[in-house]
């Protein structure tokens, strides 16, 4: 439908001449955010292991499929505990990935695309082999350097329990007794994920200036922003006190903890964000902060703080129209106040895909392990992609979504690299489905990822990939892929789409969601389409049930997930639309 669609063009701003530069200021309040998980999207040297050269041959696609920003999962020196989450030097380029030059490079080949660059940052915890915490472990118990860390003698007897009741997010105590450096059994160190990632003591002033020094040296690179990791987490409450009987924290559960969104973790943002500030480009911070509520999140992202914060409670709403609304509003209501764009993302690659997710029943875990009803779950992954692109605010999508992919649920435990996979014999550790390199072309495994066919790739591509590879969904109308690139190019052009803080909801029967967005500041010069005689009003409907809905017909057919709406004429005309399919309409 989108080939006869004659609206009115907002896209000049990424055409021509500097194409950052023309973008306006505030390009964050809209912009669809690629989340690019380094390992899994393109190998150029052939390891088995993607790299930023890879990622930079493959920018094109990304600025071709109509993307704003790539976000990069991070790429530093670590010893891969938790797939890089685990950084032993924050300035460096691990050699799996390439180099600073690579870095770098890819930074300048973006900008030359109009596309913006954010890097992840990992500040709440390092990697054991981080410089100091091997000093700190060198220099014993007292020692300035272990300061650093939450170091505290254990309880018991002979100090042989942990310091508290805390465990870990990926199973097991939260706290690691060391060997002192005379051999005793000695101190125990606090970390909220593996032992192999020790968290940071954000009280002592070295971890604040370390960090301050860190964010300069990726800015000077000329990175656009920073995904900031755990955000939620690095200031815990006084004392480290007891859960008591409290549940323990699932992975990336949404409950209050004395280790998560504490009020005191903001004043390390106000510090952060004048730094920023002192960079020209429109630089942004975004959380990943969990909390129990988007309210909670709204504070991340106060005029003085970060820029954006993921929309949690968004990803984990089930594929319900009733929930769905609720969520929206609740999340338009929460930013509102704080002048903060909302953000909506279905997937990320510490979750199960949404292609798998709403192909199985609606659970509260994020970590499904069954395939589901696969053509259920991609039908409703396309609508609700196509809904979440019709919101105001900033979009985020997960590489390979955009090719329907869902999760691989059955990979060999012995593949498996997920450390929380290995540390409770299950329960939660099931990311790796979520993170199998993406499928670029060719019939044979690795499918254009690695430079080689029959060549390695670290995780198993499973053989029906062939057909979802990029190269076999160019072209093809019905693919998710050109779904993908005509919703994305609508919703550049369209003047009613992007930013905004609230929807109109139109009435809906049960079962489906409607709502309409019009062109802020009126729609006669900014929006009206001269052509057509339209208003520049765009109306999104999202059928979440099992059967047709019908509605009087909002407008002119722009886009469907999936069957073409049906006008069924009559004293009044009504749309008729299909099940698990959201339409969007121009009016
Ligand atoms: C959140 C990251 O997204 C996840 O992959 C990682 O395991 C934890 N933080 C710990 O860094």
């Amino acid at each position: 439908m989108t080939q006869h669609l004659v609206i009115p063009d907002r896209s000049a701003r990424i055409v021509g001449g500097d194409p950052l530069a023309q973008r306006r200021t505030g390009w964050w309040r809209d912009a669809v955010i690629y989340q690019v998980y380094p390992r899994s999207f393109a190998d150029a040297n052939g390891d088995g292991m993607g790299d930023l050269a890879g990622v930079r041959s493959r920018l094109s696609y990304l600025r071709d499929l109509g993307v704003d920003a790539v976000w990069l999962s991070p790429f530093y020196a670590s010893p891969q505990a938790d797939a890089g989450y685990d950084v032993a030097d924050y300035r460096k380029v691990d050699p799996m990935f390439g180099d600073t030059a690579d870095a770098a490079g890819l930074i300048e080949d973006a900008h030359a695309l109009g596309l913006r660059v954010i890097f992840d940052l990992v500040p709440n915890h390092c990697s054991d082999q981080h410089e100091w915490f091997q000093q700190a472990l060198r220099e014993g118990p007292g020692s300035a350097l272990r300061k650093r860390f939450h170091f505290r003698p254990g309880r018991g007897l002979s100090g042989e329990l942990p310091p508290n009741d805390w465990e870990s997010i990926f199973g097991g105590p939260a706290w690691t007794r060391v060997t002192e450096p005379d051999g005793s059994a000695g101190e125990w160190y606090l970390h909220l994920f593996a032992p192999e990632q020790p968290d940071f003591d954000w009280e002592h002033p070295a971890v604040a200036d370390e960090f301050r020094s860190i964010l300069r040296f990726w800015l000077d690179l000329g990175v656009d922003g920073f995904r900031i990791d755990v955000a939620h987490g690095l200031v815990k409450a006084p004392g480290l006190p007891d859960l008591g009987m409290h549940d323990q924290l699932k992975l990336l559960g949404n409950d209050e903890m004395p280790f998560f969104d504490q009020d005191g973790v903001h004043a390390i943002y106000r510090s952060w964000r004048p730094i920023l500030e002192e960079y020209a480009g429109d630089r942004i911070f975004v959380a990943e902060a969990w909390t129990p509520t988007v309210a909670r999140t709204a504070n991340y992202v106060r005029p003085d703080e970060l820029h954006q914060a993921f929309n949690f409670q968004y990803l984990g709403t089930p594929w319900n129209a009733e929930a769905l609304r609720d969520v929206v509003d609740q999340t338009l209501d929460a930013m509102r106040p704080v002048g903060a764009p909302a953000t909506w993302v279905l997937s990320n690659h510490d979750v199960t895909r949404h292609a798998t997710r709403f192909a199985n029943e609606p659970s509260s875990s994020t970590q499904i392990r069954t395939p589901g009803d696969r053509e259920l779950g991609l039908r409703r992954a396309r609508a609700a992609t196509m809904l979440m692109l019709a919101l105001p605010g900033s979009a985020y999508v997960y590489q390979g979504e955009e090719l329907g992919l869902p999760d691989v649920t059955d990979l060999p435990d012995e593949v498996r690299q997920d450390p929380s996979f290995h540390r409770q014999a299950g329960q939660d550790g099931f990311r790796d489905g979520c993170r199998v390199p993406i499928p670029w072309s060719g019939t044979a495994a690795p499918y254009g990822f690695g430079p080689v066919e029959g060549g390695p790739s670290w995780l198993p591509q499973p053989q029906s990939w062939a057909e979802l590879s990029v190269e076999a969904q160019t072209g093809d109308p019905t693919s998710t892929l050109e779904l993908y690139r005509s919703a994305l190019a609508v919703r550049i052009k369209h003047p009613a789409l992007g930013a905004g803080d609230s929807v109109e909801w139109l009435d809906a029967p049960a079962g489906a969601l409607a709502f309409r967005r019009t062109v802020a500041g009126g729609s006669d010069e900014t929006g009206a389409d001269g052509a057509t005689g339209a208003s520049g009003a765009f109306v999104c409907v999202a059928n979440t049930g099992s059967v047709p809905v019908r509605l009087p017909l909002p407008g002119r057919p722009m886009l469907s997930s999936g069957a073409e709406p049906v006008v069924i004429e009559g004293p009044e005309r009504l749309a008729e639309i299909a099940p698990d399919t959201t339409v969007w309409w121009t009016c």
